[in-house]
C-alpha cells in the first residue's frame, strides 16, 4: 500500500479564481511558508493565457524564483513542484521555467472542455499527445486531471463510461497519476465509491488521485470513500480556497488541513503550522476562507 500523499493546489487552483491579484512577492512568501510547514508536493501555477486567467500571469517568474530558492537550499530539496500546462505554448513556457513536473487537464464532456480550454476533448487530447511526447523527451514528470467526473455544469450527470474511457486514454499518454476531479462538488460518497470500484477494473489504484471541490459540503465524505477504497493520493487547497473559473459554481476545494485531520489525525503537527498560513492568506486576500479549522478553538487557544 503506498504512503499517503497530499498535493497542495492552493497557489494554482486556490488563487486562480480570486479577483485580488497577489503580488509576486506574496505568492513567493505563500509557497515558501507552505514548504516550511512540511508540504512535499505543491502545484505552483499555470502556463495558461493571462487573458483567460489573469492571476496566473506571473507563473513563469514565480516558478523561477521558487526553484532558485530551492537550489540555494532555502527550500527543502525534497519538495516537488508542478504546474498546469494546457497546450504546446504552455509546455514551452514550462520548459523555460525549469519546472520538472507538469499537469495536463482534460474533461469528460465537450461543453466543459470548450469553456475551459476552447477545444473539444478529442482536439485537446490530440494536442496533448504531442505535448506529452515532447515532455517525456525532456524528462518531465506528467500528471493529469480529468475534470467533471461526476457532474458537468453544462451537461449535467456524467455517465461513468465516459470517465472510464477518458481515464484509459489519458493513461495511454504516459502520465504517472490521474486525478479524478469533481469540479462542481456535486459527488456524494456512495457515487465516489461506485466510480472508483468501476475504475479499478481498468487502472490500478496507485495511479489514481482525487480532487474534490467542496461546494455542497461533501468533499471530505468523498475523500473518506476514496481512502476506504484504497486511494492514497489526495489534492487539497490551504483554507479550502479555490475553484475553476469555468465551473459556474463558487467552488472551494477540500482544505488541505482537513485532509490531514481526517487521514492523519487532529494532532498531526502540520495542521498547526498550516493554520497561521491560512490566516495570513485571509489577510492578503481580504476575505475569510471556508476551512472550519481556521476558527476552531482547539487550534486558536
Ligand atoms: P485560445 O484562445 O484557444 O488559444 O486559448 P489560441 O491557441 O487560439 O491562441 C490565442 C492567443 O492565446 C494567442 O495569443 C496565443 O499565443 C495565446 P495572441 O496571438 O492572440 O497574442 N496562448 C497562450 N498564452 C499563454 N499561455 C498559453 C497560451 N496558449 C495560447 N498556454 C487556452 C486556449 C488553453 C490558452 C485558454 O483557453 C486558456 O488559457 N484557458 C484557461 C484554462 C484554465 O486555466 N482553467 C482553469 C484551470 S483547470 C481547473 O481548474 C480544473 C482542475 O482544477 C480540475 C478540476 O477541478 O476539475 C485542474
Ligand atoms: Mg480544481
Amino acid at each position: 500500500m503506498p504512503a499517503l500523499s497530499f498535493l497542495e493546489v492552493g497557489p494554482r487552483d486556490g488563487l486562480q479564481n480570486e479577483k485580488k491579484i497577489l503580488s509576486l512577492e506574496d505568492k513567493t512568501k505563500f509557497i515558501v511558508k507552505l514548504t516550511q510547514a512540511g508540504l512535499k508536493r505543491i502545484e505552483l501555477g499555470a502556463f495558461v493565457s493571462p487573458k483567460w486567467v489573469p492571476q496566473m500571469k506571473d507563473s513563469k517568474e514565480l516558478i523561477q524564483k521558487i526553484l532558485k530558492l530551492q537550489k540555494e537550499n532555502k527550500i527543502d530539496p525534497q519538495v516537488q513542484f508542478s504546474a498546469l500546462v494546457p497546450n504546446q505554448k504552455g509546455l514551452e513556457q514550462a520548459l523555460k521555467s525549469g519546472i520538472k513536473e507538469i499537469s495536463i487537464f482534460l474533461s469528460t464532456t465537450d461543453s466543459f472542455s470548450k469553456k475551459n480550454i476552447n477545444a473539444t476533448r478529442e482536439s485537446a487530447y490530440k494536442k496533448y499527445q504531442a505535448v506529452c511526447r515532447q515532455a517525456h523527451k525532456e524528462n518531465l514528470k506528467i500528471r493529469a486531471y480529468l475534470s467533471v467526473c461526476f457532474d458537468c455544469p453544462y451537461e449535467g450527470k456524467v455517465p461513468q463510461k465516459e470517465v472510464i474511457k477518458w481515464v484509459q486514454k489519458i493513461e495511454g499518454l504516459g502520465v504517472y497519476e490521474i486525478s479524478i476531479s469533481d469540479t462542481t462538488g456535486k459527488a456524494r460518497a456512495i457515487e465516489a465509491e461506485d466510480l472508483f470500484q468501476k475504475l479499478f477494473h481498468f487502472i490500478s489504484k496507485e495511479k489514481l488521485a482525487c480532487h474534490f471541490h467542496n461546494v455542497h459540503g461533501t468533499a471530505l465524505a468523498n475523500v473518506w470513500s476514496a481512502y476506504k477504497m484504497g486511494l492514497r493520493s489526495f489534492d487539497g487547497s490551504l483554507g479550502g480556497l479555490g475553484g475553476c473559473p469555468y465551473s459556474k459554481v463558487p467552488s472551494g476545494n477540500v482544505p488541505t488541513e482537513s485532509l490531514i485531520y481526517l487521514l492523519k489525525g487532529a494532532e498531526d503537527p502540520t495542521i498547526k503550522k498550516l493554520l497561521p498560513i491560512a490566516r495570513w492568506l485571509e489577510e492578503r486576500l481580504e476575505k475569510k476562507l471556508p476551512s472550519p479549522l481556521i476558527e476552531s478553538p482547539y487550534y486558536t487557544v
